[in-house]
């Protein structure tokens, strides 16, 4: 048996990261590989009642953080290990990077805290620190995000921000890339969608995960 692939898509809102998660699924699965496409805040039933909350009502920063953290756990242990023990691939848009880029970094919140947080929620009995194996970060520029998602969908509480909002998200994406580069792939995700697909499947055949 194969041993388990965890990936994750992350990037500021409208970065194009989320048509690329079924597309990657597809190409695994034309090589007999089992993947789960899953994502967060959710990928459970009662970790996507913590998203509907978390992405509708105003709450402090460290609640949100929590609410954050308590959804991962859930989705960690329902999901993502069960499946990853299985020898899965596991396709997970956004995950705790998320939360050190949005509640870090555009919230504001204290970075060790989250660093504390992850410690305690991300360790399984088949890892003392469950991380991905590789994440795809799609970078964009924060105006052409928000023109991008401009009158497509009516906005959730964190779209709504303003732009400097998510320059700060941005921001602490670059740090957790700089921190743990060894697992970033980092795209530009202002390219033609094609050419930001090339990137990706190179970045996934360069672990010699598909051929
Ligand atoms: P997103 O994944 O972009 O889904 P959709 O494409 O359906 O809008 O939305 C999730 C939102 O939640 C996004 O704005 C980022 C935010 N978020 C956090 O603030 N912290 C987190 O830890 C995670 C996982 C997401």
């Amino acid at each position: 048996m194969k041993p388990g692939v965890f990936i994750t898509f992350e990037g500021i809102d409208g970065a194009g990261k989320s048509s690329h998660v079924q597309a990657l699924a597809e190409a695994f699965k034309a090589q007999g590989r089992a993947v789960v496409v899953t994502r967060e805040p959710g990928g459970t039933p009662l970790a996507e009642k913590l998203r509907t909350l978390a992405l509708n009502e105003p709450m402090d920063p460290l609640a949100e953080a929590l609410v954050m953290f308590a959804a991962r756990r859930d989705h960690l242990v329902q999901v993502i290990e069960p499946a990853l023990a299985r020898g899965d691939v596991v396709l997970c848009d956004r995950f705790t990077d998320a939360t050190f880029a949005y509640q870090g970094g555009g919230r504001g919140f204290d970075w060790a805290v989250l660093e504390q947080l992850e410690q305690v929620v991300q360790r399984t009995p088949a890892a003392a620190l469950r991380q991905p194996d590789l994440t795809l970060l799609f970078e964009i520029d924060p105006k052409v995000a928000a023109q991008r998602l401009a009158g497509v969908r009516v906005p959730d509480k964190f779209e709504s921000q303003p732009a400097e909002f998510f320059a700060r998200v941005a921001a602490g994406y670059d740090r957790r890339a700089r921190e743990q580069a060894g697992r970033f792939a980092r795209l530009a995700g202002d390219q033609p969608r094609d050419a930001v697909w090339r990137d990706v499947l190179a970045a996934v055949k360069s672990k010699g995960w598909l051929a």
